[in-house]
């Protein structure tokens, strides 16, 4: 993380609990970016409705979240932190960005084939034009980096495909193509049940992934129930091909306590899964810890968070407008308003 980067921009949605996936993947790059760049983070309320929520657990999740990305260690003060929903200028800039992107590109997206499933034809219009509310989040603020996890990359591609066109149609230089940011040893966590599949929210078995809320009981007994094999640690990554659960539970090591997969794998090497997991267990409930504690004390505080919400929705307008308006002036709305 110390590469220069210029206005960070990256968001997550409001849906269930903060996991392990999301803070190593994703949340652990956006704090370490407040210390070098203006940062941008988002509650992505409209791209949760893509899918069917129930209202009432969707505005406490939005709190949650914020609770969530807070105690994790955003700073409120430094990072703008706000609901989607609350800053227009991403649902309008989206219908503009929808004239620009191809029916093409968007039927290549793999997240909108996964998550629609079998019933493709019963999932929202807004389900498939997903990314492209996404790239809107993303250039409404001109942002140039991204931190994601792995599995957005597709996505972002296809923000800097609509960057481009859109740049290029108008005959403007308005938007930088943002580059991603997908660091650290584990930019994949995968489920504790099958190392084959992403650690998600939304998987039916709360045992396949650590939540943030989960106390340390909690995560020894996953740790402990965690899909492995029945072999010994290779001394060498390239010992852990063919391994996927191995390698995930090494991932996390390494991730936990910043040393890369080789350096773990030098340190445990030899060990069989009886002695790994209980010391994996052991930095897991030290580094989430005192996280759970500060979530704890401040998820029912409504009133601290709403403000933090409206102030963040304040200043992200402020930069967000202007940007609308030179996309306004581009494709020929006028300016005589
Ligand atoms: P979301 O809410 O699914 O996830 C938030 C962030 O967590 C990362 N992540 C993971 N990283 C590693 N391993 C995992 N198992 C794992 N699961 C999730 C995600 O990559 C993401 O960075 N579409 C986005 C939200 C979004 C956004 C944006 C992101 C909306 N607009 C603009 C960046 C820029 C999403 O659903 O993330």
């Amino acid at each position: 993380m110390s590469r220069v980067f210029g206005r960070v921009f990256s968001g997550i949605q409001p849906t269930g609990n903060l996991h392990l996936g999301n803070y190593l993947g994703a949340i652990r790059n956006w704090v370490r970016m407040q210390d070098s760049a203006e940062c941008i983070y988002c509650v992505v309320d409209l791209h949760a409705i893509t899918v069917a929520q129930d209202p009432k657990t969707l505005a406490r999740g939005i709190r949650e979240m914020t609770a969530a990305l807070i105690a994790s260690g955003i700073d409120p003060e430094r990072a703008i932190l706000f609901p989607q929903s609350q800053v227009r200028v991403h649902a309008e800039l989206a219908w503009v960005l929808m004239c620009t992107a191809r029916v093409g590109w968007l039927n290549r997206m793999t997240q909108f084939k996964e998550k629609s499933g079998k019933d493709r034809e019963g999932a929202s219009v807004g389900l498939y034009t997903y990314p492209v509310l996404q790239a809107a989040d993303i250039l409404a603020y001109k942002a140039t980096h991204v931190p994601v996890g792995e599995d957005q990359k597709q996505h972002l591609e296809l923000a800097r495909d609509i960057a481009a066109k859109f740049n290029n149609d108008f005959g403007v230089e308005l938007f930088p193509l943002p580059e991603p940011v997908i660091e650290g040893p584990a930019t994949r966590v995968m489920s504790l049940r099958d190392g084959t599949a992403k650690m998600s929210k939304s998987d039916p078995s709360d045992a396949s992934r650590i939540n943030l809320t989960d106390d340390a009981d909690t995560i020894a007994q996953k740790i402990k129930r965690a899909k492995s094999d029945a072999d010994a640690l290779p001394s060498e990554p390239a010992g852990l091909a063919g391994r996927p659960e191995a390698a995930n539970l090494v991932g996390l090591m390494a991730a936990l306590t910043d040393r890369s997969v080789a350096q773990v794998l030098a340190d445990h090497g030899g060990q069989g899964f009886g002695q790994f997991k209980p010391a994996l267990a052991e930095v897991m409930v030290a580094a989430l810890g005192p996280i759970t504690a500060r979530f704890n004390a401040l998820k029912d505080d409504s009133i601290a968070l709403d403000s933090i919400l409206a102030t963040g929705a304040a200043r992200a307008r402020a930069i967000a407008e202007p940007v609308l308006a030179e996309v306004h002036r581009a494709v020929g709305f006028g300016d005589w308003l």
